[in-house]
């Protein structure tokens, strides 16, 4: 399907979303966010996907926050419906079938960072900045900044950075536990390529059950959360996957996984 505002990519079993409004800085407006949803749905139903990546175009920024220039005239009303569709599209990557890489290759602010959030894995490019600047235009975060950024990095950091609405580089993005790695800004896209290859040879009912406990499991208690890993885990006894992984260990060979 074509896409205004999206470019999407296929290599094998992986996928390549890219926002693309690279004029400015691929800023998030509702079009986009709509079509980014439709996006999502399509590419979840493809049963070839194992692994989705999500990055910017161009060279500059990953998502400079939410439009600006939307935003500026909307009512209460209206944001609040704004705010509705952008936790709506973060929370079907956040439940997307299969793990989400996020490629922060430039600025990843706002709403951008919020994305990036919602994403499983974020490896960053040196020349990264991240940052919820929102209250330095007078709102405060609206996309899960609030909620998914403490959630991960702790109360009193995430606090830090959300009052000051400063922006940090890649390197103190990693100190603080935002991101999982930092790339040379050359080869960003090829270590998130590498590491959707090493994901998706995996068993891939295994690897989307991993997801959904850990998920699913931060949200609840451990006691919880134990419990669904043991059910989940038995439940993968009755695949042809865990038959086939444990065999071929044992012959010492590849597996050849075929989710089922
Ligand atoms: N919404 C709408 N447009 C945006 C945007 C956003 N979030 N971020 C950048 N743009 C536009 C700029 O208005 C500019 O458009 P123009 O060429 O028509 O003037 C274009 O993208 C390039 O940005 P510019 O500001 O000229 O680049 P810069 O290198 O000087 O600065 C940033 C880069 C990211 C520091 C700066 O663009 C910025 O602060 N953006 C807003 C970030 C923000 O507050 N995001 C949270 C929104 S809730």
């Amino acid at each position: 399907m074509a896409y205004e505002g999206l470019k999407v990519e296929k290599e094998g079993n992986i996928a390549i979303l890219k926002i693309n409004r690279p004029k400015v800085l691929n800023a998030l407006n509702r079009a986009t966010l709509l079509e980014l949803q439709g996006a999502l749905r399509e590419l979840a139903e493809d049963p070839q996907l194992r692994v989705l990546i999500i990055t910017g175009e161009g060279e500059k920024a990953f998502i400079a926050g939410a439009d600006i220039s939307e935003m500026a005239n909307m009512d209460a009303k209206e944001a609040l419906e704004f705010s509705r569709l952008g936790h709506e599209t973060l929370r079907m990557i956040e439940e997307f079938p299969w793990p989400v890489i996020a490629a922060v290759n430039g600025y990843a602010l706002g709403g951008g960072l919020e994305l990036a959030l919602a994403c499983d894995i974020i490896l960053a490019s040196e020349n990264a900045r991240l940052g919820l600047p929102e209250v330095t235009l007078g709102i405060s975060p609206g996309f899960g900044g609030t909620q998914r950024l403490p959630r991960l990095i702790g109360k009193a950091r995430a606090k830090e950075l959300i009052f000051t609405g400063e922006m940090v580089d890649a390197k103190r993005a990693y100190e603080l536990g935002i991101v999982n790695r930092v790339c040379e800004p050359g080869k960003l896209l090829e270590e998130a390529k590498a590491l959707a290859r090493r994901i998706a040879q995996n068993g891939p009912i295994a690897v989307k059950a991993s997801k959904e406990l850990v998920n699913e499991g931060l949200e609840g208690g451990l006691r919880q959360g134990e419990a669904m890993e043991i059910e989940a885990w038995a439940n993968l006894f009755s695949t042809q996957d865990q038959k086939e992984g444990m065999k071929a260990f044992l012959e010492k060979r590849k597996p050849e996984f075929r989710g089922q």
